[in-house]
C-alpha cells in the first residue's frame, strides 16, 4: 500500500516536496489552497491529486503536510482543527524552520501525531527545489512513534535525516539557517555586481566567476570549520588591500554595500584573530573597517 498524503499550502516547497514523494511512489490525494487556479497549477506539477476541502483532508490522509508560510501557520493550524480535518493516527508534519512541533499542538490534541521537517535548502522556486532536495539535510522533529516514518518520508524527498537529542532554540536556528542560505546569496549579489563592473563582463557570466569562488570557500568550510577555510588579505593583515576594497566597493556597490563589506570584514577578522593574526595588525585593520562611511577616501 503506498503511503498516502495531503498538503496543505501549494506554494514553493509543498509542490516541490509533493512532486518528489509522488515520484517515489506516495498516493498525493491533493491539496487545500486559498486560490483554486494556483492549487490546480501546483498539483499538475505534482502530476496527482484534486483540490480538497479542509474536512477532505482528514477522511484519508496518513501524512498531512503543512507547507504555508511561517506566520500563517498557527492560524491555518487554528482553523484546520475548527473545520474537523484532523484525521487520529495520520501524522501532521509542516516545514517551516522558525516552528518546533509544538505549533501543531492542537493537532496533536484532536488525535494526531505531529513532527516538524524543514529542509535546509533554499528553494526559489517548485521546479528549482525539486532537484535541490536531493542530497541535503533536513532538521527532524517529532515523537519517537513517529520517526520511522518521519526517516522514510525524508528519503523519499532525498533528503538526510538531521535528528537532535537536545531542545532547538527555534529563533538562532532560524537566524543561523538564514545568515547561511539568504545572507550568502546577498553578498554573492553585491560580489557578482562588483565583478561585473570591474571585468565588463554581463551579469552572468559575473554571477558565475562568483558562484564558483563561493563554491570553493564552502566546501573548505564543510571540510575544516570557517576558521581554518580562512584566506585573504585580513589573514594577512594587508591594510592597504582592505583600503582599496572599500573605495572600490564604495563606488560599485554604494553606501549598502561598503556597509555590507565593512561588516562582513569584521566576521572575517574575528575568524582571523583565531587564526593567530598579531593583535597589532588585527587592530589596525579594525580601525579601518570601523572608520566612518567614506571615511577612507581621498
Ligand atoms: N522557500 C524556501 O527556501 C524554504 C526552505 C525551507 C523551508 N521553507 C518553509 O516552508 C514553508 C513554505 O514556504 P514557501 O517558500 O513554499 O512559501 P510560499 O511559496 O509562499 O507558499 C506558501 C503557500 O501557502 C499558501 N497559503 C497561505 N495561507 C494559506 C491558507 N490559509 N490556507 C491554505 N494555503 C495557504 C499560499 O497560497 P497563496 O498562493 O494564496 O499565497 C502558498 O501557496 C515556510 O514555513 C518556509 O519557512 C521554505
Amino acid at each position: 500500500m503506498p503511503i498516502t498524503f495531503a498538503f496543505v499550502g501549494p506554494g514553493r516547497v509543498g509542490a516541490s516536496l509533493a512532486r518528489r514523494w509522488a515520484l517515489a511512489g506516495m498516493e498525493c490525494l491533493g491539496a487545500v489552497g486559498r486560490d483554486a487556479a494556483r492549487t490546480e497549477d501546483a498539483l499538475a506539477f505534482v502530476g496527482a491529486g484534486r483540490p480538497l476541502s479542509p474536512f477532505e483532508l482528514g477522511e484519508s490522509a496518513a501524512v498531512v503536510l503543512l507547507t504555508v508560510g511561517d506566520s500563517a501557520l498557527p492560524g491555518v493550524v487554528e482553523d484546520l482543527v475548527a473545520a474537523r480535518a484532523v484525521r487520529p493516527c495520520s501524522l501532521w508534519l509542516h516545514t517551516s524552520g522558525l516552528f518546533g512541533a509544538d505549533v501543531l499542538a492542537p493537532v496533536a490534541a484532536a488525535g494526531a501525531r505531529v513532527a516538524a521537517l524543514h529542509p535546509l535548502v533554499p528553494i526559489p522556486d517548485r521546479e528549482q527545489g525539486c532537484k535541490a532536495l536531493s542530497g541535503e539535510a533536513a532538521l527532524v522533529e517529532g515523537p519517537a512513534a513517529a520517526r520511522h516514518l518521519l526517516r522514510t518520508l525524508c528519503r523519499r524527498a532525498g533528503l538526510h535525516p538531521v535528528e537532535v537529542t537536545g531542545p532547538i532554540d527555534r529563533a538562532a536556528y532560524h537566524a543561523a539557517c538564514a545568515l547561511a542560505a539568504n545572507g550568502t546569496t546577498g553578498l554573492l549579489g553585491l560580489a557578482a555586481r562588483t565583478m561585473e563592473r570591474a571585468l565588463g563582463v554581463d551579469a552572468d557570466r559575473a554571477s558565475s566567476l562568483v558562484a564558483g569562488l563561493a563554491r570553493a570557500a564552502c566546501q573548505r568550510v564543510g571540510l575544516e570549520g570557517a576558521a581554518n577555510a580562512l584566506s585573504g588579505p585580513v589573514l594577512r593583515g594587508d591594510t592597504e588591500a582592505v583600503r582599496v576594497h572599500l573605495d572600490a566597493i564604495a563606488r560599485t556597490g554604494g553606501a549598502v554595500g561598503e556597509d555590507a563589506y565593512r561588516a562582513v570584514m569584521r566576521l572575517v577578522l574575528s575568524l582571523a584573530r583565531q587564526r593567530g593574526l598579531a593583535a597589532d595588525a588585527a587592530e589596525e585593520v579594525e580601525r579601518l573597517l570601523s572608520a566612518p562611511l567614506g571615511g577612507v577616501h581621498g
